[in-house]
């Protein structure tokens, strides 16, 4: 028993002796950390996180050094939550806010209602809508409960407008509720947690046109009839050859937004390339990520910088669509990427 005992405590030596040296490593080579100098611009500067990532120590330490927030990209969302009426599966999201917690970071909780990840017992049968208000509510009072002071935004409601700035009718809660639905839902949101700040978060909208208008008019609708509102999320899935709003038009949008009194974060954000990828992808990819955090950073109302993922190793965008890759800042072997080094720039310049 005792060299059992012996053997796991040098075992355990050796373990924290190896993820002091890389965290070491890691201050040693690239003394300034994209956390750090976010900091000493008061912003928050993210990435989107998956709970079972957080056991390997080359993520968990890039993700405590170089992150002041997270956002847990599917754990927080109705169908991986709620698998079964009444059923709530919360580990992955616990385990995300522990390490946030314990690593002095912000959460953002994202989504508490969208169409999509919806859990087939609620989308497989009619409900009358009386019942989905009760349903909603219910998910709601009880996913914003339990995370009271622990997540500083919500994703309240996500992706409901259609690409002409209208209110999306193939939407799961606009054909079963109505309109309201997005009104309640802050309110609701908002009278379970008075402290967190309430957003509503889309795609598509971060420059000028129909729908960042329809986002636009929603929201100061909502402001001028007392729904508490706190911010707009900008999505910001862009790429090389792909979708690439001009800077002035973002600039443009923010400002307009932050003149409601709203606060703006870049909440997704992600820099597609085209495969096979080329030195020069990688350049343009890493001034995209420069140019859109200068964008933020020249608006006091940007107070957050949020990315899709850190690593090319864990991102959605191969795994839906193989003709695209490599969108993040660090690589898939966790080795920083021009666009990672473009941030530091940004952050160190401005
Ligand atoms: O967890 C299951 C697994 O058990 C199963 O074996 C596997 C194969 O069916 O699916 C796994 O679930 C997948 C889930 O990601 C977790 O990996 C879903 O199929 C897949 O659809 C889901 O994709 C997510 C997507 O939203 C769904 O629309 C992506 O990870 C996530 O990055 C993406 O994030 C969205 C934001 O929430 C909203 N803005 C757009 C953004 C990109 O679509």
């Amino acid at each position: 028993m005792n060299k059992a005992i012996k053997d796991l405590t040098a075992i355990s030596i050796i373990g924290i002796a190896m993820i002091l040296a890389i965290i070491l490593g890691r201050q040693l080579i690239y003394p300034r950390t994209l956390r750090m100098l976010a900091d000493q611009k008061n912003i928050l500067i993210g990435a989107a996180v998956n709970g079972w990532l957080l056991s390997d120590p080359d993520y968990s330490v890039i993700l405590a050094n170089e992150f002041s927030l997270i956002t847990p990209e599917n754990a927080l969302k109705f169908g991986p939550l709620c698998p079964e009426p009444g059923v709530y599966l919360f580990d992955e999201a616990d385990a995300i806010i522990a390490f946030a917690n314990s690593h002095q970071m912000f959460v953002r909780g994202h989504t508490l209602v969208w169409t999509n990840q919806l859990p087939d017992w609620l989308t497989s049968r009619e409900w009358t809508r009386d019942e989905l208000l009760e349903i909603l509510y219910r998910h709601i009072t009880t996913v914003v409960g339990r995370y009271q002071d622990s997540v500083y935004a919500w994703d309240v409601v996500n992706e409901a407008l259609a690409n002409d700035g209208t209110i999306a009718l193939d939407n799961f809660w606009m054909k079963g509720i109505g309109p309201d639905y997005i009104e309640l839902a802050f309110r609701w949101a908002h009278a379970t947690d008075p402290n967190a700040l309430l957003f509503y978060n889309d795609s598509f909208a971060e420059g000028m046109g129909e729908k960042s208008n329809g986002i636009y008019a929603m929201v100061a609708d909502l402001l001028e009839r007392g729904v508490p509102i706190h911010g707009v999320g900008l999505e910001m899935h862009v790429g090389v050859d792909y979708w690439l709003p001009p800077y002035s038009e973002i600039s443009a949008n923010i400002h307009r937004l932050s003149d409601l009194g709203l606060q703006v974060h870049i909440t997704e954000l992600d820099v597609r390339l085209p495969t096979p990828i080329t030195k020069e992808y990688l350049e343009q990819q890493a001034t995209i990520y420069g140019g859109m955090l200068s964008v933020c950073l020249e608006q006091p109302a940007c107070t957050a910088f949020g990315m899709w993922g850190f690593t090319d190793a864990h991102s959605w965008i191969p795994y839906i669509y193989p003709e695209w890759t490599a969108p993040l800042i660090f690589d898939e072997v966790y080795k920083p990427k021009p666009a990672y080094w473009a941030l530091i720039e940004t952050l160190e310049s401005k």
